[in-house]
């Protein structure tokens, strides 16, 4: 089976506008969400034009700050302090990655907590991880668990869940989550030892590594729900550019018992996710 992460973030998106209506007319609060970008790069670009455009179409305000590439980190952390302090502002998103004069930690810990819908923020990473409730989570990890789930069911208690990846924004708080809902959780990355071997006990299994098709048939078990956050640029044979997963999704497939296909499955569950803690930001500081 393949999992339709685009049919699972319209669904989302649809019950979101449903809530956005009622927040609006209930407590008069339009849920709004300002995404910083700095400098150019063109794949955070369109991942920022996406972002606007289904901000708007769940009928919350978007705004978006363009700012040139030699920024100071002054002059960042200064708007992002204005942001903080503007009532009218929701949810606040720097783009990542930053010019690399620009300290991405000390960013993150200047976006007001309660305004941090990327869930980056240590106040909110700690919440995570002591199993808090008000936690803004990341928004990848839950569109991951979303997706399992749609294979799987709600209850998620005993399978053995094996993350590859130890990333902040995804491997480490998606293991947090698994762990939440019971699962036997375990990380592996760069230097584990006998990768294939501990792949294979995987009942979900979460690639998040960068490298394309780096996950082979040989490492998934019968029937395992594999979900694959990879977004890869390559060149196909022709010297034309296309975008892979981390998992040799042609030879998985056939393994496998679901699979999140690239592009197509996580990546718009992110988008959605967004929209999701912006709603719930807008409604805890109403
Ligand atoms: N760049 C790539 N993914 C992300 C994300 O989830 N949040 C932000 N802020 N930047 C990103």
């Amino acid at each position: 089976m393949i999992i339709d992460g685009k049919q699972a973030a319209a669904d989302l998106r649809k019950t979101l506008a449903i809530e956005v209506a009622q927040l609006k007319k209930d407590k008069n609060i339009t849920p709004s969400l300002t995404v910083v970008l700095v400098g150019e790069d063109p794949a955070s670009q369109i991942y920022v034009r996406n972002k606007v455009k289904q901000t708007r179409e769940v009928g919350m305000i978007s705004s978006e700050i363009k700012l040139a590439v030699d920024t100071t980190q002054e002059q960042l952390l200064e708007q992002l302090e204005q942001l903080n302090n503007d009532n009218s502002v929701h949810g606040i998103l720097v783009q990542l990655p930053l010019p690399k004069h620009i300290d991405e930690s000390v960013i993150i810990a200047a976006i007001a907590p309660h305004k941090d819908v990327d869930g980056f923020h240590a106040l909110n990473s700690g919440r995570l991880l002591n199993g808090e409730k008000g936690a803004l989570v990341p928004c990848t990890p839950q569109g991951c668990l979303i997706l399992a789930k749609k294979h799987l069911g709600e209850d998620l208690s005993g399978l053995h869940a094996v993350v590859i990846g130890r990333s902040n924004i995804v491997g480490k708080p998606v293991a947090l989550l698994l762990l939440q809902e019971h699962c036997t959780v375990t990380i592996t990355h760069s230097r584990t030892k006998n990768l294939a071997e501990i792949c294979r006990q995987a009942d979900i299994l979460i690639a998040a590594v960068g490298r394309p098709n780096f996950v082979q048939a040989s490492w998934v078990k019968k029937g395992a729900t594999v979900i694959d956050v990879g977004i890869n640029r390559i060149e196909d044979e022709n010297g034309k550019g296309k975008l892979v997963g981390d998992v040799d999704f042609a030879a998985v497939e056939k393994v496998c018992g679901a699979i999140t296909p690239v592009p197509g499955g996580v990546g718009p569950m992110t988008i959605a996710c967004l929209l999701k803690n912006t709603v719930e930001a807008a409604r805890a500081n109403a």
